[in-house]
């Protein structure tokens, strides 16, 4: 059942928590912006690190840090029995410039934070202090887990492999928010089963011989061979994967060649493919293989196929947590609020790892501004985010580990 239509009971949601965050914007808003000016990038951000340990001082949580990246775990247990939910921010910044022209931007050359996880700090953040105060009311334990590398360094799984999930008893559940620059700001979004797509690199290197660029029958020309793979490769997806499951393979680089009149002995193909099942991952990875080796013995190259990078899987939403992440988001902030999504994106999470072992869910939040009629997406040079959509983001992490 993909979609999110059938009507769950309504869960009991503390309302007060939406006034609880309003209260703590002021707060929630001065830690997004000093985070946002100082970004750092990969496993390693010990400045973001040391904000966030400053930010959760004197709330009595039990704090520890990371050894092999500079992640953040806070424990807090509730006055009564019941399950452990991990709730999950992730910490880093992107390699880029940016261009906002805002008062915060980064004051760091060439790093931006352009996704929204100087929010997903901030929130989190705010999400303890919520939880704190109603320490009494909460059943079980919450694990608040600020991770490191998310975009592209796997800090996820490097936090898994330092025992994440054994060290606090064991994990019941899990939830993350994750900000979306042209949403509506405010809104709520998720789907059960497939949120987000797998995410790998590949490289192909086409070997032949070198020679004359005037007498190629003396040479092997691995450039046309090149060519071919990357045409046949479309044709390869459009045919071997289902319409209803699909898979997205772009080649995003060719390199070759050092003069007009030299035939290269290598030319080089790197792309990503994407895929939103772990099926069609596997076809795709198969048949690029095959693609590759095959038209290039064809003309008497051959082809090396690597996966540059173990990438991230498929991101999958247990069907029951994201039911229960819609309803009671509807119960917090109104209908209005809240959408199904119909389809997943075709981005990636190392949320997936974590949602592989826990039954869990990951939801979008908004945080376009309604003045802005093309507000620039994630990623973007000049990603801005409406900081009050941050109330809803704060609110909902409280309520999903409140609720029973
Ligand atoms: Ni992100």
């Amino acid at each position: 059942m993909p979609e999110s239509s059938q009507a769950t009971e309504a869960p009991e949601v503390d309302r007060s928590l939406l006034g609880d965050a309003g209260q703590l914007l002021e707060d929630t808003v001065d830690l997004r912006r000093r985070l946002h000016a100082h970004p750092e990038i990969g496993n390693e951000l010990p400045g973001t690190q040391q904000t966030i340990l400053e930010a959760l001082d004197g709330l009595d949580l039990r704090v520890s840090t990371g050894t092999s990246v500079s992640s953040v775990v806070a424990v807090l247990d509730g006055d009564e029995p019941g399950p452990t939910t991990l709730l999950r921010g992730d910490m880093d910044a992107l390699p880029m410039p940016e261009d906002t022209g805002l008062p915060f931007a980064s004051e760091v050359d060439g790093r931006m934070h352009a996704c929204g996880h100087d929010t997903h700090v901030a929130m989190l953040v705010g999400a303890a202090r919520l939880l704190r105060q109603r320490r009494a009311q909460l059943r079980g334990r919450v694990v608040l887990m600020f991770q490191p590398g998310e975009e592209g360094h796997g800090g996820a799984k490097l936090m898994l492999d330092e025992g994440l999930l054994d060290d606090h008893g064991p994990i019941d559940r899990a939830f993350a928010i994750h900000a979306i620059a042209n949403l509506p700001s405010g809104l709520i979004t998720t789907r059960a089963g497939t949120l987000m797509a797998s995410a790998d690199e590949f490289r192909i290197t086409v070997t032949g011989r070198g020679g004359h660029a005037s007498m190629p029958h003396d040479a092997i020309d691995p450039i046309p061979v090149a060519c071919e793979i990357v045409s046949a490769l479309q044709a390869m997806i459009t045919r071997r994967v289902p319409a209803f499951d699909p898979a997205v393979l772009t080649v995003t680089r060719i390199q070759t060649g050092t003069a007009f009149n030299v035939i290269p002995e290598v030319a080089v193909c790197d792309g990503t493919m994407r895929a939103v099942s772990d099926a069609s991952r596997a076809r795709v990875m198969e048949g690029l293989r095959e693609v590759a080796e095959h038209i290039a013995a064809a003309h008497r190259c051959t082809a090396v196929v690597e996966m540059v990078d173990n990438g991230y899987p498929v991101t999958v939403n247990n069907a029951g947590a994201a039911e229960r992440t819609l309803a009671t988001a509807s119960a917090l902030l109104g209908d209005a609020n809240v959408l199904a999504m119909p389809t997943p994106v075709m981005g990636a999470e190392d949320w997936s790892y974590v949602l592989q072992r826990v039954p869990g869910s990951m939801a979008f939040l908004g945080v376009a501004r309604s003045d802005d009629p093309n507000p620039a997406p994630n990623h973007s040079n000049r990603m801005m985010v409406d900081e009050p959509a941050m109330v809803h983001g704060v609110a909902l992490h409280a309520a999903m580990a409140l609720t029973a």
